[in-house]
């Protein structure tokens, strides 16, 4: 098989995409049935975080050692990474030791300069634009409760930031609607639009943008790496709390997603996050399941 990357779900046909889900949800079976399955054994994924994490890094590890494999977590601070080594030579001697590389990156080219000059997949495990992973759970987490989400209409709310491009490429490649409200000044990327644009919508209006939605998103309204604007955006984005007036404005029976960590009372009201509406725990952990079924279909 050629060398595969999953730096952007662009990097998948929606086939793959589907079987991914598909497998994922069979992984996550075969785990409550405690059944060992080790197609990985020996395999070494090698994990670059420029950024903090919790669920992406223990998905991952947890992932690696449940299909036999093992991880190596590297941070900028105590390898040559973060002392200016390029990031082309780093891509060729990690990738001639391990068996795939995940990076969270603040840039997203330095995922696609490691991607460029690596021996062996690399996998995006979040950038300042794109966060695929996540949406490999968020998909799971829809057709495990839904089924097939083509047709359906998801609602973003927030920020046009890497969550909501990734939920642009989705929309494109598994046929929904994805209706988006943010402040002025805060709308996801122009071309990125003009890709989608049969997809996707763009307004200012959250109550409109979540009438008769099937599942309603949010994020942060200030990113990693935007810890400085937290107080600016805070003022901005006063009026994008999804809470239950939002809700009420979707489907009876929506469902409403977060990819956590969240700040309750901000982008979110503690009473959507912690109510029956949210899946947003089946969520965190489809990280680990949706993982196991990419790095199966990337590594083996
Ligand atoms: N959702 C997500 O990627 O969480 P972490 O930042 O904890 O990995
Ligand atoms: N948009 C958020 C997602 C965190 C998982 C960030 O980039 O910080």
């Amino acid at each position: 098989m050629n060398l595969r990357h999953f730096i952007t779900l662009n990097d998948l046909t929606a086939d793959e995409l589907r079987a991914i889900i598909h497998r994922a949800i069979e992984l996550k079976a075969m785990r409550e049935n405690s059944e060992l399955y080790q197609p990985l054994k020996n395999k070494v994924l090698a994990m670059v975080f420029e950024k903090s994490s919790t669920r992406t890094r223990i998905s991952f590890d947890a992932g690696m050692t449940q299909l036999g494999g093992s991880t190596i977590f590297l941070s900028p601070r105590d390898t040559q990474l973060g002392r200016g080594e390029p990031i082309e030579d780093s891509a060729r001697v990690i990738s001639r030791m391990v068996d795939g590389i995940m990076l969270r990156t603040n840039k997203h080219e330095t995922v696609e300069t490691f991607a460029k000059h690596s021996k062996v997949p690399v996998i995006n495990g979040l950038t300042d634009r794109f966060h695929p992973c996540q949406l490999l759970a968020d998909l799971q987490t829809w057709f495990e409760q839904r089924g097939d989400i083509k047709g359906k209409k998801v609602c973003w709310i927030g920020d046009g930031n890497n969550m909501c491009q990734s939920y642009m490429n989705a929309a494109k490649l598994l046929g929904f609607k994805l209706s988006i409200a943010c402040p002025v000044g805060y709308e996801p990327e122009s071309d990125l639009l003009s890709a989608t644009y049969d997809h996707v919508t763009l307004c200012h209006d959250p109550l409109l943008a979540a009438k008769d939605a099937d599942l309603v998103v949010t994020d942060v309204w200030a990113s990693m790496g935007q810890e400085q604007e937290q107080k600016d955006r805070c003022a901005s984005f006063a009026k994008f709390q999804v809470d239950t007036r939002i809700m009420q404005s979707a489907k009876d029976d929506a469902l409403f997603m977060h990819c956590l960590p969240a700040h309750r009372g901000e982008e979110v009201s503690a009473d959507v996050l912690d109510g029956p509406q949210s899946v947003v725990w089946d969520e965190a952990e489809n990280r680990l399941h949706a993982q196991k079924a990419l790095l199966e279909f990337l590594m083996q």
